[in-house]
């Protein structure tokens, strides 16, 4: 089979889906990879549906546009707004979606108490509840929304004093009701894990989905992978600011990001110009 060099394209309101981007690098590593930062959006969980799927229709044809093979919708607000439409507006194209892990918590609890963190946005779209229907109907599950956390991490603020009161604040009520599995449903939230899991302490199992979702992205590009001897390359683009998301990725990533790796994109009457 001819290798197809194509990058495979991710999109998040920020740096969030960098925790999805880690994983499938780790898992593929002789893909290239595109990934899109809205900052100058971000937060999405706060937004209006409609909102969201304009930015998210226009990611995807600006992820085209540069010639990516399939799109890793790396945050879960936006793939519960908008997976649908992007699906029904771009038929031809392979997407993969993030949705909170309420299935593997729902099987592994003992206690039959589990507890999701998320935006808004999911808590408030059809997919959650459908999760909560199909997978979770014999245990309890408490919900938080937890906005704060976005920002702390799109500040950098991943173990600070500010971050652990935020944790102790929105993982308190979700302690009280017994929880002993507790799904990330937004994927910034992987970069507060250290502080998440003082709080909860450890006997509370954390589920990040972003191994399983590498997983899926492996198994839709089976039949298009690139060269084995190639090595995979990223390229970033922000619609915040180039200099900010240069200091802070190579912190989450825990990998250098090289100035001539990214480049600022602005939004201009909806449309999105490098
Ligand atoms: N990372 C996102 C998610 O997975 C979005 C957070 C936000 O912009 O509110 O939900």
């Amino acid at each position: 089979m001819q290798p197809d060099i194509r990058p495979i394209g991710l999109l998040d309101s920020g740096v969030g889906g960098l925790s999805v981007l880690r994983e499938v690098h780790k898992q593929l590593p002789n893909e290239d990879i595109l990934y899109f930062a809205d900052q100058g959006h971000v937060p999405y969980g706060q937004r209006p549906i409609e909102e969201i799927h304009r930015f998210s229709l226009e990611i995807t044809r600006f992820l085209l546009d540069n010639q990516a093979k399939v799109i890793v919708v790396a945050c879960n607000t936006a793939s519960a707004a908008s997976l649908h439409t992007l699906r029904h507006e771009f038929p031809s194209v392979t997407f993969v979606g993030m949705e909170p892990a309420v299935k593997p918590a729902a099987e592994n609890t003992n206690c039959g108490v589990i507890g999701v963190i998320m935006t808004r946005a999911t808590f408030q779209g059809e997919l959650f509840a459908s999760l909560i229907d199909r997978y979770a109907s014999d245990v309890e599950v408490a919900t938080q929304v937890c906005p704060d956390f976005v920002t702390l991490v799109e500040k950098g603020e991943l173990d600070t004093p500010a971050a652990e009161d935020a944790a102790r604040r929105y993982l308190k009520p979700l302690l009280e009701a017994g929880i002993d599995e507790l799904v990330l449903g937004c994927t910034h939230f992987p970069f507060l894990t250290p502080v998440l899991q003082k709080v909860v302490g450890p006997d509370v199992e954390i589920i990040d989905p972003a191994p399983a979702v590498a997983r899926q992205v492996g198994r839709v590009i089976s039949g298009c992978r690139n060269d084995p001897d190639h090595e995979g390359q990223m390229s970033y683009f922000t619609s915040g600011d180039k200099d900010a998301f240069l200091l802070l990725a190579p912190r989450l990533l825990g990998e250098p990001v090289r100035p001539e790796q990214a480049a600022a994109v602005s939004w201009q009457a909806g449309r999105i110009v490098l």
